[in-house]
């Protein structure tokens, strides 16, 4: 089937969910094109400063001011053609930050541009950038930043149209000293001396990106190039501390061109040039964070074993979800994740077969059920309906991926497997790609899509079945269908966990550290997360658990996880051990349920711990966990 050239895209919002909540800029008027911004970094008051010049365009006739999303910046001037004009910095909102209001000397019509420079600095309340203390670094020498600015953290960096509706170009130049090396999330175009140790990145970003994928990241970094694949048109490479590099290398270097390669097959073509990994310091909040040309992943992936692989293969899979196709507000957030989750899944089909992916489903499953029975009802649903100025953060869970992820699964089921599933995803990343979208554009185009292939009339018939209201709108405990997976690799850890479970009266004699030799770590994960759904065990028997198969001293952070989870719920025996194990875990997938349930069984020591070592935590992070265990931090 090709491309659906007849296809029409709907233009204007018909929800009012459509209309991105969480910005406080008037992007329905004007819209940023391209983006000139130069910093440069104050290693000592732990700013940037400099400009950025945004290039916009009218939507409208008679367009007379532009509003543009600041958080705790500190706006020093505003000029268009060379002259000061006229600005205004509103109240703060909270989570939203300020509105920067900026008067037009004449008003723009509809497909007229002006540029706009906004000169400032960032503040030590920047939210977007951790700051890291030589000591927080593997040789401990140096200094060490980088930024997370999805979902609406980028304003704390740059004034900006802070939406994922909104894309641009960009380009870069960045002043660092101390010799220190600077990464943006684009291609790097010349690095200038400028003597004292000081030098000047120049970066480019020639596709249009959202600005949620503005990164930097400088510290002591070194690069090393993977081996590409003959014939492609991009290239792929680590960055890395230089004592994480060996390690990091020979973890990733075979699979991530080969994963760039397989998506390009399902997909199309890799436009970004270049795919980088950059692996953080250990308090990166996220497990991976698809900035555009250069991820940002946490070091706990380089696991050894090259179990964590998954990650980069979800984080390259955004390159046409999320970054390629993206969501017109946060309430589509699925569109990004579920999509993206769904692409991964196929990616690593293709290296490890079908079963490893009805076991990540398996996986993904649990951890979804797990997220709705702590949900609010309204952040259960697939789109979300945002209230006006609510943090995106606030709906971050499982359901965009894993209820995404199950709905592609659901309709690649129902539409006749992946012989037609394919190729419809094809097309659906052809027809959007480079553009935002809502959930109802999604939807408008699988029909059409369908409604034009050989089977149409049978096809058009069950998608007319699919309970679309349920999927979307819906809340509950579960999915709303019942989808089961092939359970070939999922049985033994199954049966392993019932055979615990009967061994609550602490007679262990039949188990032995063979029990879980064969098990590839998911398996391990499949194990321990079953038993996590039984009544919580005796202490004694979770003893004999990490005493049999190691699991409270595991490098494996997934399996750590689980073990503490199903440790915590069982008494307060594991508490100073998961403490110790908590205190280097920045990503929130592992610190926080961990802080949660610490503070469940020991209120005090989870408190003292957190507050201890509140400053190895990115400011999100941070945040997020002072909010659950119900303490301030400044
Ligand atoms: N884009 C997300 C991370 C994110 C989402 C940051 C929303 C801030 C707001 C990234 O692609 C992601 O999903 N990371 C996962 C990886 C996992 C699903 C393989 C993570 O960090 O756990
Ligand atoms: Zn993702």
């Amino acid at each position: 089937m090709s491309f659906s050239p007849h296809f029409k895209r709907p233009s204007t919002p018909s929800s009012p969910f459509d209309k991105d909540g969480a910005t406080l800029s008037n992007y329905l008027d004007v819209v940023t094109r391209h983006i000139d911004f130069r910093w440069e970094i104050n290693w000592d008051t732990k700013t940037f400063h400099g400009y950025a010049e945004l290039t916009m365009e009218s939507k409208k006739e008679g367009v007379r001011e532009v509003r543009l999303d600041t958080s705790y910046l500190d706006v020093r001037g505003v000029e268009i053609g060379g002259k000061g004009v006229e600005y205004s910095i509103s109240e703060r909102i909270e989570v939203m930050g300020q509105a920067l209001k900026i008067v037009l000397p004449e008003p723009l019509n509809k497909g007229e541009t002006t540029t706009i420079k906004v000169t400032y600095s960032t503040t030590k309340e920047c939210t977007a950038v951790g700051w890291l203390e030589p000591a927080q670094t593997k040789s401990g020498k140096h200094p060490y930043l980088y930024s997370q600015a999805q979902a609406i953290h980028a304003r704390s960096m740059i004034p900006c149209q802070d939406t994922p509706a909104i894309k641009a170009t960009y380009e870069a130049k960045v002043v660092s000293g101390r010799g220190l090396e600077v990464l943006l999330s684009g291609q790097r175009k010349g690095v200038k001396d400028l003597g004292d140790g000081k030098r000047e990145f120049s970066y480019s970003q020639p596709v249009g990106i959202p600005s949620y994928l503005i990164a930097i990241a400088a510290g002591e970094l070194t690069h090393k190039s993977f081996d590409d694949l003959e014939g492609r048109h991009w290239q792929t490479g680590c960055w890395t501390e230089p004592l994480n590099m060996d390690k990091a290398y020979q973890e990733f270097k075979e699979d991530t061109a080969n994963f760039v390669k397989t998506a390009e097959d399902l997909t199309s073509p890799y436009k970004f040039g270049v795919y980088d990994i950059l692996f953080l310091p250990e308090s990166f909040p996220y497990g991976g964070m698809e900035n555009s040309c250069l991820t940002f992943a946490t070091p706990t992936i380089i696991a050894g074993d090259k179990s964590q692989v998954d990650v980069v293969a979800h984080e390259i899979s955004h390159s046409w979800f999320g970054n390629g196709i993206g969501c017109a507000s946060w309430s589509h957030f699925w569109l990004n994740e579920g999509w993206t989750t769904y692409l991964e899944r196929l990616i690593m089909r293709e290296t490890h077969g079908e079963l490893d992916r009805q076991l990540s489903y398996t996986v993904g499953r649990r951890g979804l059920v797990g997220d709705l029975e702590r949900l609010n009802p309204r952040f259960q649903k697939l789109v979300i309906e945002y209230k006006e100025h609510e943090d995106p953060d606030e709906g971050y869970s499982q359901v965009p991926y894993e209820k995404g992820a199950n709905f592609l699964l659901y309709l690649e089921r129902t539409l006749g497997g992946l012989d037609n599933f394919i190729p419809y995803m094809k097309d659906y990343v052809r027809t959007f790609e480079g553009t935002s979208i809502t959930t109802d554009q999604w939807r408008e185009h699988l029909f059409h899509y369908f409604g034009q292939h050989k089977d149409a009339e049978e096809l058009t018939r069950r998608l007319g079945k699919v309970d679309w209201d349920e999927w979307l709108h819906g809340s509950g405990p579960d999915l709303c269908v019942d989808i089961e997976y092939d359970d070939t690799l999922s049985k033994a850890c199954y049966d392993l966990a019932a055979r615990w479970d009967k061994a609550r009266d602490g007679n262990v004699s039949g188990f032995s550290k063979d029990d879980i030799k064969d098990f590839s770590s998911t398996q391990t994960v499949v194990f321990l997360d079953k038993l996590e759904t039984y009544e919580t065990l005796p202490p004694k028997v979770v003893a004999s658990l990490d005493k049999l198969y190691g699991l409270g001293s595991t490098g494996n952070a997934e399996i750590g996880l689980r073990f503490f989870e199903v440790a915590l719920k069982s008494g307060p025996e594991y508490a100073e051990a998961a403490a110790a194990w908590v205190i280097n875990k920045g990503r929130m997938k592992f610190c926080r349920p961990v802080f949660r349930l610490l503070n469940e069984q020991t209120p005090e020591l989870a408190k003292k711990t957190f507050l201890k070592h509140a400053n190895f935590y990115h400011p999100i992070a941070r945040k997020m966990i002072a909010k659950d265990l119900g303490v301030k931090v400044d």
